[in-house]
């Protein structure tokens, strides 16, 4: 059992130095690195995971009023919407909505805080979906 315990104890340890190296890692690039860090307002690449995640959550929630190929039904187109807002702004409309007095608006609350990061990253990044045929990348 002591055994057990040790290697358990080792572990933990290891991990911790592993974690600490990479957060001295992050400082120094930090302290020593060209541009800023911390840089909220640009998109960091999204990994496969997350690709799926916000192309699945999108399909989910968005999907209705934005069309497959983000082309647009009764909400408007979404190709090339990370050149028309910034990120924290389409964040901001994913969670609460946009066009409240218009006669057709988007609703609030669709996505959490998470899953609105998640999908204006996506969305920013200009993305590109399965379903895309030549030419109808772009909104008409
Ligand atoms: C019920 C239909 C509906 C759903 C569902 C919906 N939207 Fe919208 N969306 C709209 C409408 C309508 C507008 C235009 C509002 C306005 O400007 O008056 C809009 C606007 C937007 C805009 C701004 C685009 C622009 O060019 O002005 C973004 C970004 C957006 N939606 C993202 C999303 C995301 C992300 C989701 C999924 C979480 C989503 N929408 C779900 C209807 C919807």
């Amino acid at each position: 059992m002591h055994f057990i315990r040790n290697i358990r104890w080792v572990l933990s340890l290891l991990i911790v130095m592993v974690m600490s190296i990479g957060a001295e890692h992050a400082y120094a690039k930090g302290k020593h690195g060209h541009g800023k860090t911390n840089q909220t307002t640009v998109s960091q690449p999204l990994s496969a995971a997350e690709e799926q995640q916000a192309r699945t959550l999108y399909s989910k929630t968005c999907v209705a009023c934005h069309g497959q190929r983000l082309e647009g039904v009764v909400g408007p187109s979404l190709v090339g919407v990370g050149s028309r807002y910034s990120l924290t702004k389409i964040e901001q409309i994913a969670q609460r909505g946009k066009g409240k007095n218009k006669p057709v608006s988007m609703p609030a609350g669709l996505a959490t805080p998470e899953e609105a990061r998640l999908l204006a990253r996506w969305l920013a990044a200009g993305p590109k979906l399965p379903a895309d045929a030549p030419g109808s990348g772009q909104a008409k």
